[in-house]
């Protein structure tokens, strides 16, 4: 039996951090669905394409992503930090309501899924892309916890960033990505909900491991 667990939640939730480790732990692939939504709003916004354009398959069909070992190459080079910044986040939330730009991405991540052990971490993981996933997880915080881990990973990596900034951008994408008419980021009815605001990243990794351990079968 496969063992695929899907982690889904809101910009800053903790998600990629607790995915990664739990993948880790487990030896399986991790798949990070939020980087393949930046990778294409970066390039979209690059491009000047109009969100509100009927079709944006067209802006599509030289954009070429693939998955290696958990990161990404795009059009053969690997991805880079420019996907990291909150703009490239905003990018990817706006372009991630048009219809041709989920159906892309759903399809390529339903085919990066299947037949594999898997972490993989978004909005729709457990409602869309692994709706049979044997682990589902929907990861929360308040917006302040989520803004305050933000700013803090990106003051580390060198970005000059304000706190109000980020927390303003955080709530936009919340309303953003729950409000949007295709595959809105909503918990799916079998998902466990984990609050993360007042815990560790280990304790919540503990609670995803011991679900797993029930849930998915030793080959
Ligand atoms: O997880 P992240 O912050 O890197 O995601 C960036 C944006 O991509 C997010 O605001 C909404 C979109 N996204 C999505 O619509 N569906 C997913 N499965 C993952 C991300």
């Amino acid at each position: 039996m496969a063992c695929r667990i899907a982690i889904d939640g809101p910009a800053g939730s903790g998600k990629t951090t607790v995915a990664r480790l739990v993948a880790q732990k487990l030896g399986i692939h991790y798949l990070d669905t939020g980087a393949m939504y930046r990778i294409v709003g970066l390039h979209l916004y690059r491009k000047g394409a109009d969100v509100k354009s009927e079709s944006l398959r067209d802006y599509l069909t030289d954009l070429k992503i693939e998955y290696v070992d958990g990161t990404f190459m795009v059009n053969g080079s690997p991805v880079g930090d420019e996907i990291r910044t909150p703009e490239a986040g905003m990018y990817a939330s706006i372009y991630a309501t048009h219809p041709d730009v989920r159906a892309f991405l759903t399809n390529m991540q339903k085919e990066i899924c299947k037949n594999r052990d898997i972490v993989a971490e978004g909005r729709d993981i457990g409602t869309v892309v692994i709706p049979d996933a044997e682990v589902k997880i929907f990861l929360v915080a308040s917006p302040e916890v989520r803004a305050k881990r933000r700013y803090l990973e990106l003051i580390a990596k060198g970005y000059d960033v304000q706190y109000e900034g980020i927390l303003r951008e955080i709530i936009e994408r919340d309303e953003n990505d729950s409000s949007r008419g295709i595959a809105p980021l909503t918990k799916a009815p079998d998902a466990v909900e984990i609050d993360t605001s007042d815990l560790s990243v280990e304790e919540v990794v503990d609670r995803i491991l011991e679900l797993v351990h029930l849930r998915c079968k030793k080959k």
